[in-house]
């Protein structure tokens, strides 16, 4: 399956293919995509093969492809950083790739040679590097995917996949920038159950998601905290983001137990409180426990962390029509200082004790 001689073919696009670059103060999040991708094709006969830079196109399916019918797919997100004098950074992209493969796993799909891909990565980004935004705070977002394409519906694994990589330059993922978020906490919805999907990097997990943040979106909240599935009691995440609490100067998330994503922002924002010092517990949190907190005046902070949301402070909770404010409304200390040195160490601006940044080029 694993083919580690795999070859890379690069095409390059034409002057023709190349498309405007937009406006880099206007960017949003995912609406313009650069000139290449990368694909890279899995059947049982030739394991991985086919793997290709080329000009960013569009794909013609056959109407059976699995993932239309049973959901076989998988993607992940990361970025590239533009430092000064133009150095090119990814951020712990291994540990994106190790995620991926553990959700191939999960959902029957085969994993791929990380290392590989890797390189093919940093080629293409590399080869893209005009994409990059120059301006601050904005980064090249990375999307592997990966999808069932045997035209078959028999419920079964599928045989056949594609394998592929589209960057597109992004601003802050929530309009608001750094400002904090409005957060609805759901009870009645679950995205994830004990011995399901839940931790896996899964499309299905997103579009479960919706119903939930639409109804939230009408509510005037920016987004959903879920509870788990069984009690609907301990706090398990964000619609995009993992979720912190800091109570009483302690750093507090809920474990990896199977039922959340295993966030790389997540192990960047624990291993980032424990190197300055605070008690961080991952523990089950009940959302009473945050209710209350709340009240109390000892929840100083909360905020979410993901590679779309960096780290993104809560302002304030709803939950059974109860409104608890954080921090008078505004970002706490913590969630500056870890955005700050998150993106310092991203842009290359930091000492990377950890060895987080991988350079492109
Ligand atoms: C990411 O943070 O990279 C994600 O995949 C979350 C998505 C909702 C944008």
């Amino acid at each position: 399956m694993f083919n580690q001689e795999l070859e890379v073919t690069l095409q390059k696009a034409t002057a023709d293919q190349l498309k405007p670059k937009p406006d880099q103060n206007n960017l949003g999040f995912g609406q313009f995509f650069t000139d290449h991708m990368f694909t890279m094709r899995w059947n049982r006969r030739q394991g991985w093969h086919d793997a290709t830079i080329e000009p960013y196109r569009t794909f013609a399916m056959d109407p059976a492809a699995m993932v239309f019918h049973y959901g076989q797919a998988i993607f992940e997100g990361m970025k590239a950083y533009r430092g000064k004098d133009d150095q090119i950074f990814l951020f712990r992209p291994q540990d994106n790739f190790d995620r991926m493969n553990q959700s191939a796993l999960r959902m029957c799909m085969p994993r791929f040679p990380q290392d590989r891909v890797l390189q093919a990565l940093r080629a293409m980004v590399y080869l893209d590097q005009e994409w990059v935004p120059k301006t601050p705070g904005a980064t090249l977002y990375i999307r592997p995917t990966m999808i069932a394409t045997e035209p078959a519906l028999g419920l079964r694994p599928a045989e056949e996949y594609l394998l592929y990589i589209i960057c597109c330059p992004v601003g802050a993922y929530y309009s608001g920038g750094f400002s904090p978020t409005k957060i609805y906490v759901e009870d009645s919805f679950a995205r994830s159950v004990p011995g399901g999907v839940g931790n896996a990097k899964t499309a299905g997990n997103y579009a479960a998601s919706l119903k939930a943040q639409d109804l939230a979106h009408d509510k005037g909240y920016t987004q959903v905290l879920w509870l788990d599935a069984v009690e609907h009691k301990y706090v398990e995440e964000v619609g995009t983001s993992n979720i912190f609490f800091l109570i009483d100067g302690e750093v507090i998330t809920p474990p990896l137990e199977g039922s959340i994503l295993p966030g790389i922002t997540r192990d960047s924002v624990l291993q980032l409180a424990r190197d300055w010092g605070y008690p961080v517990r991952e523990r089950r949190i009940a959302i009473d426990e945050v209710i209350a907190a709340g009240k109390s005046g000892s929840l100083q902070e909360s905020f979410g962390t993901g590679t779309a949301a960096v780290i993104s402070p809560v302002g304030e909770f709803c939950y059974r029509e109860e409104l608890v404010q954080i921090n008078g409304g505004v970002a706490g200390t913590l969630s500056k200082r870890l955005y700050d040195e998150l993106q310092a160490i991203q842009f290359g601006e930091r000492e990377d004790p950890h060895k987080w940044r991988v350079r492109v080029g």
